[in-house]
């Protein structure tokens, strides 16, 4: 996969702190982060992005998002912590850019070729949907995104039927389904739940510094998915947003098939229930990981 810019929108979030800061090892051209509320407030989620920043030690840029989905109100989560990082947070000077995340995705659309941009969509997708709304000839500049979001064949994460970025916000999932991206990509969580991370692996980073803080924010979230009564009984933390960034870094490990899927905003039971029906194409969904390489790949980046 050729990658020009990327945009990371994003709600971080344990799993968003994986993929964000193994993105800055594996050198991905990162243009900027945007934030989204989710597994937090979106002030929360703001902070926590500077903090995964000054972990990292990189200095691109944040702008801050929306605080509620393009209709109805927010349901954040549980699973991340009071403060969405696992309660880590780390002293930093960096500061969030002035423009929000709208008229970040508007000025860089407009001062960028065509079909240049990658957006990774690992929050609920409402800074897009806004952007869609607002902007659509500037997002159609877009070249692709990739969403971490839906479930197939599965349970889902929030509600039986749905995964939790969709579930927040099926409007936006909806009207980005409806766009004409040359490619949209689609990890859902049945496939990202056959990534799970004890804390050994953050043992295997050489950087102190780097091992501690993700060791430090992944704990609680670890503990959750092991043992949680309900959503727990993994053995681990499910990494879900990670595979979004490692599959930029080496798509040879993950297998993707077009499908056409559609996104329930109707039914109130049903509400983010992702289907795959019959007929053309909308997007390609990963169907397939390979688990063992994408850790190996994980350590060797990590320590690059
Ligand atoms: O359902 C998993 C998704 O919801 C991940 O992006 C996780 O970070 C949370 O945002
Ligand atoms: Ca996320």
């Amino acid at each position: 996969m050729q990658n020009k810019k990327i945009i990371i929108d994003t709600d971080p979030g344990v799993d968003d702190a994986l993929a964000i800061s193994f993105a800055i090892k594996a050198s991905l051209p990162i243009e900027a982060i945007t934030t989204v509320y989710g597994n937090s407030t979106v002030s929360n989620c703001t902070t926590n992005a500077l903090s995964i920043l000054e972990l990292t030690g990189s200095n691109i840029p944040v702008y801050s998002g929306v605080d509620k989905p393009l209709k109805g109100k927010s349901e954040l989560a549980n699973s991340h912590g009071d403060n969405g990082l696992g309660g880590f947070n780390l002293k930093t000077n960096k500061k969030i850019s002035k423009l929000s995340a709208l008229e970040y995705y508007q000025e860089i659309l407009n001062n960028s070729e065509d079909k240049s941009i990658t957006i990774i969509a690992i929050g609920p997708t409402t800074n897009i949907g806004q952007l869609i709304k607002e902007s659509p000839k500037l997002f159609n500049k877009v070249d692709r995104i990739i969403i971490m979001g839906g479930v197939f064949c599965e349970e889902g994460n929030v509600t039986p039927y749905a995964e939790f970025n969709v579930y927040n916000d099926p409007y936006s999932l909806d009207l980005i389904l409806k766009s004409n991206l040359p490619e949209i990509i689609i990890i859902p969580a049945n496939i990202c739940r056959q990534v799970t991370f004890t804390k050994d692996i953050f043992n295997k980073i050489n950087n102190p510094k780097l091992s501690k803080g993700l060791a430090k924010i992944s704990k609680m979230f670890i503990d959750y998915y092991s043992n949680d009564p309900q959503y727990g009984g993994f053995k681990g933390g499910v990494m879900y947003d990670l595979l979004t960034t490692v599959l930029l870094v080496n798509p040879k490990l993950f297998t993707l098939e077009k499908r056409k899927i559609t996104v329930e905003t109707k039914d109130k039971e049903k509400f983010g229930l992702t289907r795959i029906v019959k007929g053309v194409p909308n997007c390609k969904v990963v169907t397939e990981v390979k688990v063992e390489e994408l850790k190996k790949l994980y350590i060797k980046i990590m320590n690059k």
